[in-house]
């Protein structure tokens, strides 16, 4: 697909992988419209980033995905590619009696609600395009589960099922939507783990978004690169022992 003159949503496009992507599209000859929780981080990004539009919301809440989805309805009804990168990681005990519900569900909601139900609400204005694409962000962590953030894995492997059967789905209906999983490693300079400073080497932004960027331009169905394409062949034949060496950080 041609990445040139489109108009992108990019959902966590405030920091880390969202914000590299949405700067390479604006750099490209595109209009971008970013999506974060925080205001006050919109309001940074936006007046840093001369082009970039910033759109509040948040894609765990379901009146926030409807509110978001009318405002580009009817503010940029040519929208044609969603990048779906809002993601949240944390890392907690099981066993933690002060544990509550919300607590340990926070990443079901932002990681697969988000991604689903973004997908879904802007579904109906990107089959109106010519051409659209739907990008999801999985990770390595979809293939192998990290016991220090033990629902992570699960939200990531289900993003990963999700973009299957939309793919899937689509193309039966006939509509000229492409399908991407990006499937990133362990990344550096985001802020999803503020302190990993781990032994686990790390790709560079820029790495990942070109890795990326080629494979839109390619309508590749998913971007496997770096140490993800190990954890992928790893988590087929010995997903227990790379379950018990994550567990040790
Ligand atoms: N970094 C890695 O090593 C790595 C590896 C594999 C996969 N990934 C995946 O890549 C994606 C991006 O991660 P990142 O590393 O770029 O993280 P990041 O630097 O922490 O950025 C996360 C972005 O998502 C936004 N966000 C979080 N929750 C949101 C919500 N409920 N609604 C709307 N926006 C929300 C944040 O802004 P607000 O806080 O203002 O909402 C921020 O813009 C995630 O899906 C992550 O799981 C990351």
């Amino acid at each position: 697909m041609k990445l040139y003159n489109r108009t992108i949503v990019v959902t966590g496009g405030t920091s880390g992988i969202g914000l590299a992507f949405a700067l390479k599209l604006l750099n490209r000859g595109n209009k971008v419209i970013v999506i974060g929780r925080n205001q006050a981080t919109l309001n940074q990004v936006t007046s840093k980033h001369k082009g970039l539009i910033g759109l509040q919301g948040d894609v765990s809440n379901a009146d926030s995905v409807r509110e978001m989805a009318a405002v580009i309805r009817d503010r940029f009804p040519e929208v044609s590619i969603l990048f779906n990168s809002a993601g949240i990681m944390r890392a907690f005990e099981l066993t933690d009696d002060n544990l509550h519900l919300e607590r340990t569900t926070a990443e079901v909601g932002t990681n697969l609600n988000g991604t689903i139900w973004m997908t879904e609400a802007l579904l109906p204005q990107l089959a109106r395009q010519n051409e659209a694409m739907i990008v999801t962000v999985s990770s390595g962590l979809s293939y192998v589960t990290s016991p220090l953030h033990p629902v992570y894995s699960a939200t990531k492997a289900g993003v990963h099922m999700f973009t299957d059967a939309l793919r899937v789905q689509l193309k039966k209906s006939g509509k000229s939507i492409h399908v991407m999983e990006l499937v990133p490693p362990l990344v550096a300079e985001t802020n999803l783990i503020p302190d990993s400073g781990g032994p686990i080497p790390s790709m560079s932004l820029d790495t990942l978004v070109k890795h990326g960027i080629q494979g839109m331009e390619r309508n590749k169905k998913r971007v496997v690169p770096g140490l993800s394409k190990v954890l992928r062949f790893g988590g087929k034949y010995f997903p227990d022992a790379l379950a018990n060496a994550m567990a040790r950080g």
